[in-house]
């Protein structure tokens, strides 16, 4: 299957330079493939290696919550939700969420509990008192504090509209196998629930049940899913750089990070791929954004940013190169009729579709950033679909992975999101946090206290030899001195 494209012309960089990593992508390649079944790597072969009893009851739940609900609400932040918003923004239409109920042929989908906005919540709740809903709460942790709040509420909502046996029947539970709190009260509230594998983390979970039941709700065909993602596992099972389009464009990047290109822009002409920019900033941004080093991974929508941002691509610091997702044959598309009085001046473009002057102005932006000095790396897929974009979803998740591994840093964890945790826990007085904070203190002031000691010591001792020093100098001189007039 060839339906996605990598076009590096624009990039300056020749297959010589490619090449010269041939040896390093050929071994982490092995690396990657060698990893433990514990090891945070189960996306790479879940194409193929996925629960397929699961997938069918995702199927199953996802027919019972069509027939019973308007909306269907995904509680998550993170990897719990920016997967499943970017396929359905990217399958669905774009005004989907203002269809009434009789036009709507599958449940409005919402995204909860991916911010701590109480008037968002709020607005969500007052959305939902006459309407049919349906709760699915993802987090692998079952801790997190947002979707945590979030789901609070949504269960009071539903307890109190269906009453608490109704009210169990339409919450589904994503979630660890074995460990967290929602696990446990899935448990014990006996909610259908689904797994995340434990070797699978939040941003390459997208292809689990965490990614596949929203996006099936919403009516899209997650075997096309599936099945375009187990065509690029088996395209992009090829350790030669050479060939593998996934780790050239890991390699392109790298080479140009190493040309102090720190920022990459990943760029759509197509609002129906906006999420999906939002997905792979997390992607990249949590997997190589750590040891002080990293791509800072933005988004640009075009031709919208290009009249606030296109300035400073053209013209700024030239610290920047974009990636461009070219999408080939578009959908429904609008032909420009004439105008007999042209005050507009647009005749000239009469009979021309709405889209060929998206791809005009995409080409004309392309030349002129590369004039001005930004590198363009082309993306293209033939068109917007579940195949394709189960293909896109897993062309970006192996370059990532072989990104952050030339880079020389882990592209599975995220340490970094802990700081902000623990001062808003600490700030909140969580149990644990507060106790944690005054042993951290009185550790601090014991250290700066063991060093206050040491430095004293060292200078009384500095002092004294030097008070010794000093007076075995002059003891030294009197003696010349009276050696000298006995003489
Ligand atoms: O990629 C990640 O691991 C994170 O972004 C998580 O997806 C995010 O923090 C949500 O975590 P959880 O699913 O445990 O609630």
């Amino acid at each position: 299957m060839d339906n996605i494209k990598l076009d590096l012309k624009n990039t300056k960089i020749t297959e010589k330079m490619i090449e010269e990593y041939s040896s390093r992508v050929e071994e982490i390649h092995k690396q990657l493939h060698d990893l433990d079944s514990k090891d945070p790597i189960g996306w790479l072969e879940l194409p193929t290696k996925y629960d397929k009893k699961e997938f069918e009851r995702i199927k199953e739940c996802a027919k019972k919550i069509k027939a019973d609900s308007e909306v269907f609400v995904v509680v998550g932040i993170g990897g719990s939700y920016l997967g499943a918003r970017a396929v359905i923004e990217a399958l669905t239409s774009t005004f989907e969420g203002y269809l009434t109920k009789k036009e709507r042929k599958h449940p409005q989908i919402l995204f909860v509990g991916n911010n701590l906005s109480g008037t968002y919540i709020s607005d969500v709740i007052d959305y939902l008192q006459d309407k049919d809903f349906s709760v699915n709460v993802i987090s692998k942790s079952g801790t997190t504090t947002e979707p945590a709040i979030a789901f609070r509420f949504m269960r009071e909502l539903l307890e109190a509209k269906y009453g608490y046996k109704e009210a169990k029947k339409r919450i589904y539970v994503t979630t660890d196998k074995k460990n967290g709190a929602l696990r446990e009260l899935a448990k014990k509230e006996k909610y259908e629930s689904f797994v995340i594998p434990s070797n699978i983390g939040g941003r390459y979970s997208v292809l689990t049940p965490v990614g596949l039941l929203p996006i099936a709700v919403a009516g899209i065909n997650i075997d096309e899913l599936m099945k375009g993602a187990k065509a690029a596992q088996d395209k992009y099972n090829d350790s030669d750089v050479k060939y593998n389009e996934s780790y050239r464009y890991a390699v392109v990047r790298n080479i140009l990070y190493n040309n102090d290109k720190n920022i990459e822009l990943l760029v759509a002409y197509d609002p129906k791929l906006f999420y999906m920019i939002e997905w792979w900033k997390q992607l990249f941004g949590e997997s190589e954004g750590k040891d002080k080093k990293g791509i800072f991974p933005e988004g640009a929508k075009f031709t919208t940013d290009l009249h606030s941002m296109g300035q400073y691509i053209q013209d700024g610091r030239r610290n920047l190169f974009e990636t461009v997702i070219s999408i080939e044959q578009t959908g429904n598309d609008l032909k420009i009729n004439a105008d007999e009085d042209n005050l507009d001046g647009l005749n000239y473009l009469v009979g021309k579709k709405v889209d060929y002057v998206n791809k005009q102005a995409m080409l004309g932006t392309i030349d002129a950033h590369v004039a001005g000095g930004v590198a363009n790396i082309l993306i293209k897929i033939d068109k917007l679909n579940p195949t394709n974009l189960g293909h896109l979803i897993y062309f970006f998740e192996l370059a990532c992975a072989m990104s952050g591994k030339l880079l020389g840093v882990n592209p599975f964890n995220q340490p970094g999101v802990e700081m902000y945790k623990k001062n808003m826990f600490r700030l909140l007085g969580k149990p644990g946090y507060v106790e944690e904070e005054k042993v951290t203190e009185e550790k601090e002031i014991k250290k700066k206290r063991t060093t206050k000691t040491k430095k004293e010591t060292k200078e009384t001792k500095t002092k004294t030899s030097k008070t010794k020093k000093g007076e075995t100098e002059k003891e030294t001189k009197k003696t010349t001195r009276r050696k000298k007039k006995e003489e």
